[in-house]
């Protein structure tokens, strides 16, 4: 492959030569070289460093191309969506508009049980038709890595139909990708008085068969008040443990339901939403090796408190941001307006909110070797601003289309 080098670079934006997860004040440092240039080669960050220190002998026949004004930062890690879903859901989102509840909503047969029905008529090329174009969409705006969840097939075939689509998806794409298991997001209505019923079908059915095809990297419960208790979550982590699946859960999204610290207790990798925080959830997560990602998007699209993200950041939790990218909750995989949500609405400094989305992130996906940050080995997954006065722009000017170019693998976009 041919050589690149951006040169002229305003500011090259997290700059790394050393990854460790974020916490506390370190989440406001973010390491920026000043008019600097950066060399790309075969998919990867080559060298980088100021200008007037450019002395390397550049590859013989390298592309160079000269941003001036412009800044680069690593592209975005989005550590949580469901991006594999066979429906839009925009007649709920019309029903919330008239003052019906998230609970109201699934209580009518909505929700995440209706993209299951839908799902279930689905081939498994139309989901992966339809999820690649969205994956095609978030790499437009920036992502370049994602972690893509199933859940709305709860049933075996269902679960092995999403989770067959995102290793394809896996296999396929630019775009680095992970595979999580969420067979416990809800119980399909069969089993709907007999819980211990569904939770042994995950455990002694669907986890054997996703190991045994190598199909997921994680597994998911939604640890939620009239869906999985702490107890139940705690036995399909432990059971997936087995099969070395550590856990990202969904946690203290619509209460404070003691999902964060069963997240802790099982050492998940993170715990996902809290929008629902108490003491002891916060207290759980300080200084927790158990990351705490925070999806503002869905909480702005479902009308709820944001995650008190300035409390979890003092208190020396690690936070990551995700997208929540499915079709009840978010329906948008914009990293670019998560960031600004984490700002606007969350009190993040852009200098955290940037971290978040990206080297906490990375993670959030034990991606950190590869993508996150601009360090030297590290897949020269980049986003290239139009030329903008500082980093506080972008999410300053929230939904203008700042990105200029997005590079993948070396590749542009
Ligand atoms: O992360 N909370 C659980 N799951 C999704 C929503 C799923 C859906 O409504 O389809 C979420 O918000
Ligand atoms: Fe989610």
């Amino acid at each position: 492959m041919r050589a690149t080098l951006l040169k002229n670079i305003d500011q090259l934006v997290n700059v790394r030569e050393d990854d460790v997860l974020l916490r506390g004040n370190a989440l406001a440092a973010l390491p920026i070289i000043s008019k600097a240039w950066l060399l790309v080669e075969d998919g990867r960050i080559i060298d980088y460093g100021p200008m007037d220190a450019m002395s390397k002998t550049l590859p013989a026949g390298c592309d160079a191309i000269d941003l001036t004004g412009r800044l680069v930062l690593p592209a975005w890690c989005d550590s949580h969506t469901h991006l594999v879903f066979a429906a839009s859901r925009e007649e709920e989102f019309v029903d919330k508009i008239k003052g019906l509840s998230y609970a109201q909503i699934a209580a009518k047969g909505g929700g995440i049980l209706n993209s299951a029905a839908k799902l279930k008529d689905a081939s498994e090329d139309e989901l992966f038709q339809a999820a690649w174009k969205r994956l095609e969409q978030i790499s437009k705006m920036g992502t370049g890595a994602v972690e893509i969840k199933s859940g709305y097939g709860l049933s075996t075939q269902g679960e092995l139909k999403m989770l067959r689509v995102i290793k394809k998806l896996k296999e396929k794409s630019n775009v680095l990708v992970k595979a999580t298991f969420l067979g416990a997001h809800t119980y399909p209505l069969q089993f709907k008085n007999d819980h211990q019923g569904y939770i042994r079908l995950i455990i002694d059915e669907m986890l054997p068969r996703i190991a045994e095809e190598k199909l997921a990297d994680y597994v998911d419960v939604f640890c939620e008040e009239g869906f999985f208790s702490p107890i139940e979550t705690v036995q399909i982590c432990q059971a997936a443990k087995q099969y070395g699946l550590k856990p990202k859960l969904h946690a203290n999204q619509l209460h404070c339901s003691g999902g964060v610290q069963a997240g802790v207790a099982v050492n998940a990798l993170s715990v996902d939403h809290l929008e629902s925080l108490d003491d002891h959830a916060i207290q759980a997560l300080s200084n927790a090796t158990t990351i705490g990602t925070m999806l503002p998007n869905a909480a702005f699209f479902l009308r709820m408190q944001y995650p008190l993200a300035r409390k979890l950041i003092d208190t020396g939790a690690a936070v990551a941001l995700a997208s929540d990218y499915n079709p009840g909750s978010s329906p948008s995989g914009n990293m670019n307006l998560v960031v600004a949500m984490g700002c606007i609405k969350m009190r993040m400094l852009p200098e955290e909110a940037i971290n978040a989305a990206t080297i906490n992130g990375a993670f959030a996906m034990e991606l950190q070797n590869e993508v996150g940050s601009i360090r030297r080995g590290k897949r020269a997954n980049l986003i290239i601003t139009a030329p903008v006065n500082s980093i506080a722009y972008l999410p300053y000017s929230f939904g203008e289309n700042w990105i200029d170019q997005v590079m993948l693998n070396g590749g542009f976009v």
